[in-house]
């Protein structure tokens, strides 16, 4: 058959499913069961039958709300591939965002907290940024951040920490050979050897009100570790305030996601806590308010 072909029918029957991206979920899983990538599906001229069975199968589980990411094991994050499965956390495209500020401060502060100025210092100085992820997950922000910090000549050494034992494993494959120095446990008491030694804590942690709705396939194949956080969905955020005052310097940054409902709320935590200066909400690119940042007094 011809993929193409093949290709609409998938995205109908998708469409059909209800599901949100038909055509694109369709060309993701058409593409993997011919392990090409998607623009090279217009030069392939027929699939074999064992494809197109192996590609009918993936599109029954789509439609069953397996998300694609499952199907194909691989997900997508700024410049970054990771590996991923059940039992990790899914990165979303909304944490690109947090990583982008993370960036944007690690340029204007390249030597540490207490500087701020001219990157081209930074390869001078020599002294890497220490940067803390708490909720590692699959290992994202910090493989995003390890590659593009590169990138931008900024060095860095990256410390992640994780809780869960199953995305401990897929973090430990994604971070292999990055330098990054990945922990198992839990974040609130994680780093004792770094008080007062780290420039940047960053951290996409749980942050859905326990009871609440979510879409079924986060619900049934993402992480409830990863998803829920006490009754308001703050209890993570009220964990990592402390323990980003403990290990962050004078001038560190903090910077978190968190749900849009609580652009509010993160930034009055983070000033009630009396350690922070320069408390700032920003929105992600869909105008939410998602990003909260502070900086150690
Ligand atoms: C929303 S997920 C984010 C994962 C990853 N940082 C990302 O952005 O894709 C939150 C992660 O925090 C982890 N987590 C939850 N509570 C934790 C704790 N107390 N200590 C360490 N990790 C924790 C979860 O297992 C999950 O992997």
């Amino acid at each position: 058959m011809r993929p193409l072909v093949l290709l609409s029918e998938g995205a109908a029957e998708l469409r059909r499913a209800g599901l949100p991206s038909p055509e694109a979920d369709a060309k993701t899983l058409l593409a993997h069961a011919l392990d090409a990538t998607p623009v090279a599906l217009a030069l392939i001229p027929t699939v074999d039958d064992d494809t197109e069975l192996l590609f009918r199968r993936l599109i029954e589980l789509r439609k069953q709300h397996h998300p694609v990411q499952h199907l194909t094991g691989i997900a997508y994050f700024r410049g970054v591939s990771l590996a991923v499965g059940p039992g990790v956390f899914i990165p979303r495209p909304e944490t690109e965002g947090l990583v982008q500020l993370v960036l944007d401060w690690a340029q204007q502060h390249p030597d540490g907290s207490s500087t701020v100025g001219d990157h081209t210092r930074a390869s001078a100085n020599g002294t890497p940024l220490a940067i803390v992820d708490l909720g590692t997950g699959s290992g994202a922000i910090s493989k995003a951040l390890v590659t593009e910090l590169a990138d931008l000549g900024i060095p860095a050494q990256i410390h992640a920490v994780e809780l869960s034992a199953e995305a401990y494993r897929y973090a430990q494959i994604n971070l292999e050979g990055t330098g990054v120095d990945l922990r198992l446990g839990d974040l609130s008491i994680a780093f004792d050897d770094l008080a007062a030694q780290v420039d940047i804590v960053v951290s996409n942690p749980p942050y859905i009100p326990s009871g609440a709705q979510v879409p079924t396939d986060v619900a049934e194949h993402d992480p409830q570790l990863a998803l829920f956080s006490g009754e308001d969905g703050l209890d993570a955020i009220r964990g990592i305030i402390p323990v980003a005052v403990r290990l962050l310097k004078s001038g560190g940054l903090l910077a978190l996601e968190h749900d849009d409902t609580h652009g509010q709320c993160v930034p009055e935590l983070l000033r009630a806590h009396g350690e922070f200066t320069r408390v700032n909400c920003s929105n992600d690119l869909s105008g939410r308010a998602r990003y909260s940042s502070a900086e150690r007094a």
